[in-house]
Parts: structure tokens; C-alpha cells; sequence
């Protein structure tokens, strides 16, 4: 298997290190366009095979394209990360450019490549790696819902103390921190529903923190969290070379599923050999369901700014 990550930022290095760690990848590509970054994070990388015991090969380039030929997946981190204060939807018209041709340039060397898109604001990426590659629709996964959901998780297991490991519970909707829809009603703690275990109050903060959790670290750190966004990329890759057929909720292209069509946003799916394999309908209630029905028109409407930007 051979995995490239572009982007050898915070997240894009995360990914790559997990993604090394774990041995998911025979060659690993980190690519980025700032001068010798990537070769150098590639090689501080390696340098730590020896202490952890992985033979990944890793290999970082600048913005040499033809490096990443033939990779079977390729995680997108390009772009600029959020500033304090910042939403998402902010990056659109830096990030934009920058991810589509980053998704061009993959394709010309691994025509075949699964794109995992980790940029943001992240539905609209996906969304414009669909429209402007026009791969096949399973081969474009957008990862906010695997990091979404791991946050949940946490912020679940801090109020039961409980394992997240014992934690099941999805986030569905956008990657924003009003789109997201954390489905605390479904979650549960070994099958027992956790809603059984909480407070009104207590279920409100926990899904309020969730939905505002990448603005909570951006706002301690001064820029946008990197572990657990790397670690969620690296989930996927790992899913889909063990070809797992693991449920994550990720931004993939509906057409009609759950209601909605000529859109990427969250929804369980599984993911293996083949990228998001199939959809599985989840029975929302009338609330979630219109509360899905807002982040698509959010998201449709963050979309429809990308008509406006240049070619
Ligand atoms: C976050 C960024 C990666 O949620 O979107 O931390």
C-alpha cells in the first residue's frame, strides 16, 4: 500500500505519523509546497522507526508530484488553518484554489487514489474535489464526522466516566460549529442508551461543547487542533486499507439519501477497500431531521460561494 498525505502541517505531519505508527502504508509520501518541510518532517519521522518499530518507508517532497504516483489513498491537508475567532467557512477562498489543484495534480500520478479530505470549511471541499475530479463518487470521503464523533465521545465520557472506547455516538451534518448534529438521542454507553444516565442540562453542554470543540482548542492553542484531526484521517486510512467496513459518519455525495441531493455532508457510512461503501439510513426524529435539513441549507449556501470564485 502506498499513502501519500499532502499538507506537512500540523494535521498533515499528525496523520502521517499515525499513519506510520500503526504501519498502514509499505510508502508513505508526505508532500508540501513550502521548501524542504516536508523532506524534513519525513526525515525526523524515520528517525523515530527505530524507537517504535514500524517499517513504513517515508518520503516527504516539495510539491514533486510525481513522488505520489500510484498511491492507493491520499489524505488532503492543504490549506490555511483556522485563527482564533475564525469560522471554518472563513478559509473558503484561499482553500479552495489551493484543494483543487491539489486534487488535480494527485490524480494525474494515482488516477485510482481514495481522497480523504481533511481541509476546510471540509463539506465544501469534498463537495469541490467531487464536482471539479469528477472520480467516481465513493473515492471522496470528507473526514469531519470521524473527528466530530471522536470528540462526542470524549466529552461523553467526561460527564459518565466512562471509556470512550465503551462510547458509541455519531455526529451527523456539516463540519461547522453550528451545522454539526450531535446525536446524543442514539448514543449509548455498552447499548444502554446514555441519555438514561444524563440530565437534560448535562445532554445540552454535552452537545453544545461537542459542536463548538475545534473552536474551543483553536481559541487555547491559536490555531486549529491537530491530534485528534490527524488521528481521524489516519482512522480512515487505516478502514479502508484493512478494508475494515467500519461505520464513520463522513461527508460523502448524496443524492438523495437522507433527503438530500447535489451535496457532501455527514452521514454514517462504511468505510472500506472502496472508500465509503454504502449509506446506512439512520431513522432520525422529526427534530434531528430538521435540524439536518439547516446544516444542508448552510452548507448548500457556503457551496453556492464557490460559483463565485474564480475558475
Ligand atoms: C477542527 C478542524 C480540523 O475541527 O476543522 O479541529
Amino acid at each position: 500500500m502506498k499513502v501519500t498525505v499532502v499538507g506537512a502541517g500540523a494535521v498533515g505531519a499528525t496523520c502521517a505519523d499515525n499513519i506510520a505508527r500503526k504501519e498502514l502504508a509499505t510508502e508513505l509520501v508526505l508532500l508540501d509546497i513550502k521548501e524542504g518541510v516536508a523532506e524534513g518532517k519525513a526525515q525526523d519521522m524515520m528517525q523515530t522507526a527505530a524507537l517504535l518499530g514500524f517499517d513504513t518507508k517515508i518520503t516527504g517532497s516539495t510539491n514533486d508530484y510525481s513522488k505520489t504516483s500510484g498511491s492507493d489513498v491520499v489524505v488532503i491537508t492543504s490549506g490555511l488553518p483556522r485563527k482564533p475567532g475564525m469560522t471554518r467557512e472563513e478559509l473558503i477562498g484561499v482553500n479552495a484554489g489551493i484543494v483543487k489543484s491539489v486534487a488535480e495534480n494527485i490524480l494525474k500520478y494515482s488516477p485510482n487514489a481514495i481522497l480523504i479530505v481533511i481541509s476546510n470549511p471540509m463539506d465544501t471541499m469534498t463537495y469541490l474535489a467531487l464536482k471539479s475530479t469528477g472520480i467516481p463518487k465513493n473515492r471522496i470521503i470528507g473526514m469531519g464526522g470521524a473527528l466530530d464523533s471522536a470528540r462526542f465521545r470524549y466529552q461523553l465520557s467526561q460527564h459518565l466516566g466512562a471509556s470512550p472506547a465503551d462510547l458509541n455516538a455519531v455526529v451527523v451534518g456539516g463540519h461547522g460549529d453550528t451545522t454539526m448534529i450531535p446525536l446524543i438521542r442514539l448514543a449509548t454507553w455498552n447499548s444502554v442508551p446514555v441519555t438514561k444516565f444524563l440530565s437534560a442540562e448535562q445532554q445540552q453542554k454535552i452537545v453544545s461543547d461537542t459542536m463548538v470543540g475545534g473552536a474551543t482548542l483553536t481559541k487555547l492553542i491559536g490555531t486549529s487542533a491537530w491530534y485528534a484531526p490527524g488521528a481521524a484521517g489516519a482512522a480512515l486510512v487505516e478502514a479502508i486499507v484493512r478494508d475494515e467496513k467500519k461505520l464513520f459518519t463522513c461527508c460523502v455525495a448524496l443524492e438523495g439519501e437522507y433527503g438530500q441531493k447535489d451535496i457532501c455532508l455527514g452521514v454514517p457510512v462504511i468505510i472500506g477497500k472502496n472508500g465509503w461503501e454504502k449509506i446506512i439510513p439512520f431513522d432520525l426524529s422529526a427534530e434531528e431531521q430538521a435540524l439536518f435539513i439547516k446544516s444542508a441549507d448552510a452548507v448548500r449556501n457556503m457551496n453556492d460561494v464557490l460559483s463565485a470564485l474564480p475558475a
